[in-house]
């Protein structure tokens, strides 16, 4: 298994590019499968999710043709609906094929997606509305099987106990395209990757109005068609980049950003004593002069504080001067970190669903392991503020979701290099 050794302690300084959204190709790349004809996905990050999401279409028997960073798939000789466990249970995010499988073959086998280190990962919201539609859905043996002669459009109020649902949004507005009516959908997810998904969905002919707000109206249309769609930037790799110059110190200027989408990580990142420079459009320029301070912090559904960067921002209110709390209100569970950073020299301790976090502290290079993906991230950023070597074990969590990191971290001066 590889490893990630940092020498730490380097100012980053140089500009970095971003790759296309993670979660907002893995349900894109769902959807080709209720498009008639040939779809092109372009601007597609280089990840083990993605490599994954593809390795599932190929099973269920779509035609893919991959190009350097863009992707053909053809559905049409799609023959097989059942998911398979093994590429199932690597990645959560695979539960986005239910929905188009249902709405446009009538049928899909899916396994339950279980919990996972960052809490329990219920699917209730998913399979309620699509029952509501008019799926019929039984639990068999570990997998959801579900069947529908033809969906039909109805209202579903699809709020949960923390709120909306990002894929459970993605799941009921795809399955919505192809149903006989309109569907309303409230309590939507507002993500930016469900906008994108949308945006997709409507240049395939579909009728979506209301993306990005809580309400969501579908109308339902006979077929869609294959086309061309060009994959947002990540906005948490955006994110992850601010907090890396932030905690080394360093001079970033981060391309390809969509600064509309980072508004709370911008305004904490401010709060907290720096200054985050719009240069021109989808330019982020990041800057510490040294003297941040502690911030309070809650994760919220967008447009609050992503819980994908609460494990990265956790890491920089380590270093902060003052006693930070962090709250987690999407994954109350998510704090895998903690023991790994306090391993470093953090000084966290845990309340219920937040993390007091006491600053000031200095990192020290150690031993770790990465845990999930933006654990990960964490721990690499405290590792590029460390004093010393930092040995970051476990990295395969990191290849699900950051593009050749090593690389895009060597290229702004940090000393890191992977090893097997
Ligand atoms: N929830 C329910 N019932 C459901 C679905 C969700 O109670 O049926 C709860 C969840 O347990 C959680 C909350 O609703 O408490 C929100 O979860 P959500 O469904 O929005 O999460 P998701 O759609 O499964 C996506 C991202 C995650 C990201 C979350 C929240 C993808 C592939 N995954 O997951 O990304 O953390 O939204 O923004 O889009 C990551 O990239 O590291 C990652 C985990």
């Amino acid at each position: 298994m590889d490893k990630i050794i940092i020498k730490g302690g380097i100012p980053l300084k140089g500009r970095v590019k971003l790759s296309g959204s993670k979660n907002s190709a893995l349900p894109i790349l769902a959807a080709t499968l209720l498009a008639e004809g040939t779809s092109n996905i372009e601007n597609l990050p280089l990840l083990k999710d993605i490599e994954t999401m593809l390795r599932i279409l190929d099973s269920l028997g779509a035609k893919i043709e991959l190009g350097k960073r863009s992707v053909k798939i053809n559905t049409e000789s799609v023959r097989n609906f059942t998911a398979p466990y093994d590429l199932v249970r690597t990645m959560r995010g695979s539960i986005c094929i239910l929905g188009p499988l249902l709405a446009r073959f009538g049928r899909a086998v899916v396994s339950l997606p279980g919990g996972c280190v960052i809490g329990p990962r219920p699917i209730d919201l998913h399979l309620k509305g699509l029952e509501k539609l008019g799926a019929k859905i039984e639990m068999k043996k570990g997998d959801i099987k579900a069947k529908a002669k033809k969906l039909k459009g109805k209202r579903i109020f699809l709020g949960g106990a923390f709120g909306s649902s990002v894929l459970a949004t993605a799941n009921l507005m795809m399955a919505a395209t192809l149903a006989d009516g309109e569907t309303l959908i409230e309590f939507a997810a507002c993500e930016p990757e469900v906008a994108d998904l949308a945006n997709f969905l409507n240049g395939m002919g579909a009728k979506i109005d209301g993306a990005g707000s809580h309400f969501l109206r579908i109308k339902g249309v006979r077929r869609l068609k294959g086309g061309t769609y060009r994959i947002v930037p990540d906005r948490i790799e955006a994110g992850t980049y601010l907090v890396a110059g932030l905690i080394t110190k360093g001079e970033v200027a981060i391309e390809g950003a969509i600064s509309r989408h980072l508004g709370a990580v911008i305004d904490k990142i401010e709060e907290a004593g720096a200054k985050v420079e719009i240069k021109k459009e989808n330019s982020l320029h990041i800057k510490n002069s040294g003297g941040l301070k502690s911030v309070n912090v809650i994760t919220l559904p967008y447009p609050g504080f992503p819980t994908d960067m609460q494990a990265q921002f956790m890491a920089l209110m380590c270093l902060a001067k003052g006693t930070s709390i962090i709250t987690e209100r999407i994954f109350p569970k998510r704090f895998i970190h903690v023991g790994e950073l306090n391993r470093m020299g953090a000084d966290i301790s845990m309340e219920g669903d937040s993390a007091i976090v006491k600053g000031g502290r200095v990192f020290i290079g150690t031993r770790v392991m990465a845990s999930d993906l933006r654990a990960s991230a964490a721990l690499i950023l405290a590792a590029l503020a460390a004093k010393g070597e930092t040995e970051i074990s476990r990295v395969y969590h990191l290849d699900r979701g950051y593009e050749r990191l090593v690389e895009k971290l060597s290229t702004l001066g940090a000393k890191i290099k992977r090893v097997e």
